[in-house]
């Protein structure tokens, strides 16, 4: 077993480190060729909540810009909502605090310390708030010296970070990897996970590892070896608050299917980033594009907004059950996607299963285009094979619409910039 002194040592002693990282490196090879995933009995579904990033970002400048402000009373204000307004009981449970939230400089004890003026009662305190109301709590860190944004990283720190991550309440951590060179991300990770599994406490650990791998780096990721670490990954960019950026996550997705999909399932998921729903860039139907894509896909859900801004209608989409169903699936199937007449038709099979043999299946009909496009879709050529047929759930208007045979085509106009969503149960 190494220990923190020798990871301490390999670090800062220059002479040691190629040395002791060689040896660090045999030691995790051997690891890997024993562990298969990592087997945290977290993130069995993929994880459902908010995330401070996307809309609030580095949200320091709090004096007359109260509205984008990262802060104690953001945090407690997403934790009421979640708690007041059904988010809840619909699944959402995670509530994250991105970057920007410490001091720039450790105590001197090396300990990261939150920041004085927008958390002043600490992280602890707020850990306590979220779990008060039945929710968990999500924190932020980086792999190198410093995070993204120049506060105080973990590369240093890691067994040190983590033990304050656990005495802090935190239940999820997303872990960055600015500045990180492409050897570091390959044992850093590693390395604090270890770290975070010796802490006892249960953390969801949530890496960007892939991400820095392939648009960094500019290397095939070894999601492998990635899923036997991290409960769930980054590995596109950053979601930006617009409909081409959302369109462009859609179509990375799809593209990277036969690479994600087999690294895919209950504890290990491939993590498009946060939902921009509240931020009123979107029209009806591109927010129904967000929201069905990500559920087909078995993502995690992840709002990043004020929790006041998501209007009534974002709302229900967000609160429908059929569709957080087919989102939370147990079995936790990538959907797969097939392109007709320019519609991207994602096809996934999930529970309730009628015996052993028949899946219900949903289907999402994509259209990023601007202009209509018509789809003959024959479902019995997709894997509906049960004779007895199916009965076909319309998941955003809720409606049951028919019922289908494994001979029967559904001819059907997908509008431009809009989504087709069914659910069909075996009969
Ligand atoms: C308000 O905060 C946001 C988020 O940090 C920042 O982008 C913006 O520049 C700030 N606006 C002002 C007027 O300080
Ligand atoms: C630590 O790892 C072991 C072995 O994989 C696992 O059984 C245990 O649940 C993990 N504990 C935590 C707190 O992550
Ligand atoms: C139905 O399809 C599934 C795969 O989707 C297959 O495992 C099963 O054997 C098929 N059953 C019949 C009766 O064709
Ligand atoms: C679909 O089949 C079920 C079970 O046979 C039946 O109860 C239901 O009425 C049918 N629905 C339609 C729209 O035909």
């Amino acid at each position: 077993m190494y220990t923190s002194q020798m990871i301490k040592d390999g670090v800062t002693s220059s002479k040691m480190f190629y040395f002791r990282r060689a040896i660090l490196t045999v030691f995790f090879t051997l690891l890997l060729h024993e562990a298969n995933l990592l087997e945290n009995g977290l993130a069995r579904t993929p994880p459902m909540g908010w995330m401070s990033w996307g809309y609030y970002m580095c949200g320091i400048k709090c004096e007359g810009n109260e509205s984008k402000c990262l802060n104690e009373q953001l945090i407690m204000s997403v934790a009421d909502s979640f708690y007041r307004d059904g988010y809840q009981e619909a699944g959402y449970e995670y509530i994250i605090v991105d970057d920007c939230w410490s001091e720039r400089a450790r105590d001197e004890h090396g300990k990261l310390v939150a920041d004085r003026k927008r958390f002043p009662r600490g992280m602890k305190f707020l850990g306590d708030y979220i779990h008060a109301r039945g929710l968990k709590f999500g924190m932020y860190t980086n792999i190198a010296d410093v995070t993204c944004m120049r506060y105080p990283g973990s590369k240093q720190y890691l067994s040190l970070d983590a033990h304050t991550f656990a005495e802090w309440g935190v239940d999820y951590l997303k872990v960055d990897g600015c500045f990180v060179s492409e050897d570091f991300l390959n044992v850093g990770y590693i390395m604090l996970g270890q770290y975070l599994n010796m802490t006892k406490r249960p953390m969801v650990y949530s890496c960007s590892w892939p991400y820095y791998i392939e648009f960094i780096h500019k290397k095939q990721p070894d999601y492998q070896v990635i899923s036997k670490y991290c409960n769930m990954w980054r590995n596109f960019h950053d979601v930006q608050t617009s409909w081409e950026a959302l369109a462009g996550i859609v179509q990375h997705y799809r593209r990277g299917y036969r690479d994600m999909a087999p690294h895919h399932g209950p504890g290990q998921w491939n993590d498009p980033d946060m939902l921009i729903f509240g931020t009123g860039v979107l029209t009806r139907s591109q927010s129904r594009i967000q929201l069905a894509v990500y559920a087909m896909l078995s993502a995690p859900i992840l709002l990043s907004c004020d929790m006041n801004k998501i209007t009534q209608y974002e709302k229900t989409l967000l609160q429908n059950l059929d569709l957080i169903a087919v989102a939370q699936d147990p079995l936790g199937i990538m959907a797969r996607p097939y392109m007709f007449n320019g519609v991207i038709v994602w096809i996934k099979p999930h529970l309730p299963k009628k015996g052993d043999a028949y899946p219900s299946f949903s289907f999402a009909l994509v259209n990023l285009d601007i202009e209509d496009s018509h789809v003959n879709l024959t479902p019995g050529l997709y894997g509906l094979n049960s004779t007895d047929g199916y009965t076909v759930l319309d998941v955003f208007s809720g409606h049951y619409l028919r019922n289908l045979t494994t001979k029967d085509t559904l001819s059907l106009l997908v509008p431009g910039q809009d989504v087709i969503m069914y659910t069909m149960y075996p009969l």
